[in-house]
């Protein structure tokens, strides 16, 4: 078997997804294995979770410092684990173009709403304001923009009646667990 993708995720917080990704690596026939987690905030659940499971982990608070100086260290930690793919999870930090342009094609967001809808935050009550009856989750490449990219892989779920932003984003975020490996897998096979 050819060797796996060696990935990096960047998160911020839970890392639920992160945890998918994790989870899904260690099937016998995946194309990525996790080499490192990365974050923006030392006290991110996800960090503390990752080091649990043996994963090599990593924070850089950005405060009070010029952007490019923590993103070099970012950079530093991701490049000196050999990571090919960054997988962004819940990353809650816009890239700079010029990190983005070092990683072109490489880097890779979940989003949850059914992209080009609800860019940004607030995704789910902004779904049921708009009375959508489907919503969901997108892959996309990451570029400059802000959840912008080309769109990889969706995942469509019901928007139930009574539904409040909470209980939407729980479906969604179900969704997302499955999508995300999936399309990670596919992108890697491409
Ligand atoms: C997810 O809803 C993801 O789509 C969005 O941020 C959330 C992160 O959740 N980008 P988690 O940290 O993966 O649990």
């Amino acid at each position: 078997m050819a060797d796996r993708a060696r990935v990096g995720i960047l998160l911020s917080g839970r890392g639920s997804n992160m945890q998918a990704l994790v989870a899904a690596s260690r099937a016998a026939d995946a194309r990525y294995e996790v080499v490192l987690v990365a974050s923006d905030k030392p006290e991110a659940p996800g960090l503390a979770w990752a080091a649990g499971q043996g994963i090599a982990t990593f924070a850089a608070s950005p405060k009070g410092r010029p952007k490019p100086e923590y993103e070099a260290e970012i950079d530093a930690a991701l490049t000196g684990a050999g990571v090919e793919v960054i997988a962004l999870a819940g990353y809650m930090r816009l890239l700079s173009p010029e990190f983005v342009a070092r990683w072109a094609g490489r880097i890779l967001n979940i989003h949850p709403s059914l992209l080009p809808k609800y860019k940004g935050l607030d995704t789910h009550a902004r779904a049921i304001a708009a009375g959508d009856t489907v919503a969901g989750a997108s892959v996309h490449l990451v570029t400059e923009a802000l959840d912008d990219g080309p769109v990889i892989a969706q995942a469509e779920v019901p928007v139930e009646p009574g539904d409040t932003p909470d209980t939407l984003a729980a479906r969604v975020l179900a969704a997302e667990h499955r999508l995300y490996p999936a399309a990670l897998d596919r992108f890697l096979s491409t």
